[in-house]
């Protein structure tokens, strides 16, 4: 077949072509434009493409409008016309906008100096903190238990911090948690305070909820405390409680061992020692065998192999009893874990203070 280019120095009577080809053969000459188009790189190429297509003397376009319209009847003209001007057209506006691409460029280059070899500007993206991943693993591993999450208000009554625990006016335990108490409006009765632990939780889910309980309490708690590396004002538990009809000391120490493995690793070994909580009734404090020295004593678990990581115990029947649940059928457990506490003894940190210093350098450790 004969190259589109060649057909434009001959008329269309001479082609032998009707109306009906004239699509075609100026589809045919579009695509010989793009064809060349596409190979341009700069503005040297721009202006010869202009002058091969669009140049008044011996511009292709010209030639087309010289042999394929002047020569044609009119009938034909009125086909030839349109399809030239719109060829035309796009030759036009390729032009034009590369033209303008390319200055465009060129004065970019020249006024801004821009190198394109410097390094873009990095920004640094954030992390979760660790305290928060710490949450979730705790949280993913009672989910898969069975246990559902539920979160419950900072301020609180002494009631739900302390009574409703067993734990009256005047009993030693409170003075365990240095209170932080909140100043009344005057004329307001009653006591507020920042809830001291996790625990009064335990006590609005049973108060709106019937057994089977199964629930962990993550947030933050309050007490008096001076600033150390071990002390904060504020601090972190995942509070938990199980009550059924069915619940055995077994499935509380199964629990707690299933957990401790889950976060610490298969090595862990554990054991209850007794202690007193007095919501719980046996309570007990739970250890993990030292992760540094793996039992054989060492300065972090102060030469015992062992190191305490939470509180637990059964549910004491006098809590079922203040919030109306028969204590003759029910059985549970109960336990609250130290948030900051065991992501200080799993990343091996050393004061509880960095993490509420924001301090990248430190945080940047655990993305
Ligand atoms: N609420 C206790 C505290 O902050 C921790 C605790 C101990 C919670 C034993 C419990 C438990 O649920 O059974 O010191």
């Amino acid at each position: 077949m004969t190259a589109p280019l060649e057909l434009t120095t001959q008329s269309l009577a001479q082609l032998g072509a009707t109306a009906a080809d004239v699509p075609r053969l100026f589809a045919e000459l579009r695509a010989e434009f793009d064809r060349a188009a596409a190979g341009v790189t700069d503005e040297a190429g721009l202006e010869a493409l202009r002058i091969a297509w669009l140049g008044r003397k011996s511009g292709i376009l010209n030639a087309v409008a010289d042999n394929w319209l002047k020569p044609a009847p009119t009938d034909l003209k009125r086909v030839v016309g349109p399809a030239l001007n719109e060829l035309r057209a796009h030759a036009e506006s390729f032009l034009k906008e590369r033209r303008y691409g390319a200055a465009a460029a060129e004065a970019a280059v020249k006024h801004e100096h821009l190198d394109l070899s410097l390094p873009g500007v990095q920004r640094a993206l954030g992390s979760r903190h660790i305290l928060r991943q710490t949450f979730d693993e705790i949280e993913r591993i009672f989910l898969s238990l069975g246990f559902s999450v539920v979160a419950g208000p900072e301020i609180e009554t002494p009631y739900y911090n302390f009574e409703a625990l067993n734990i009256p006016e005047h009993h030693p335990a409170r003075d365990t948690m240095d209170t932080l108490y909140l100043e009344m409006p005057k004329g307001v009765p009653g006591e507020l305070l920042l809830r001291t632990h996790t625990s009064p939780m335990q006590i609005h889910t049973m108060e709106r909820q019937q057994p089977p309980v199964r629930i962990i309490v993550p947030g933050k708690v309050y007490r008096r405390d001076n600033p150390d590396s071990t002390h904060s004002y504020m601090f972190h538990q995942v509070e938990g409680l199980a009550v059924d009809t069915d619940i055995t000391f077994c499935d509380f120490k199964g629990t707690m061992e299933y957990f401790l493995r889950e976060f610490f690793g298969p090595k862990i070994r554990t054991r209850l020692q007794p202690s007193y909580f007095p919501f719980t009734e046996p309570s007990a404090d739970v250890y993990g065998s030292c992760f540094l020295c793996d039992g054989a004593g060492c300065r972090v678990c102060k030469f015992s192999g062992w190191i305490e990581l939470l509180g637990a115990g059964m549910v004491d029947p006098a809590v079922y009893g203040f919030v109306n649940y028969d204590a003759k059928q029910l059985s549970g457990f109960a336990f609250g874990i130290g948030v900051d506490r065991m992501a200080i003894l799993k990343y091996g940190i050393n004061d509880i203070q960095l993490f509420f210093q924001n301090d990248v350098r430190f945080l940047q450790q655990f993305q």
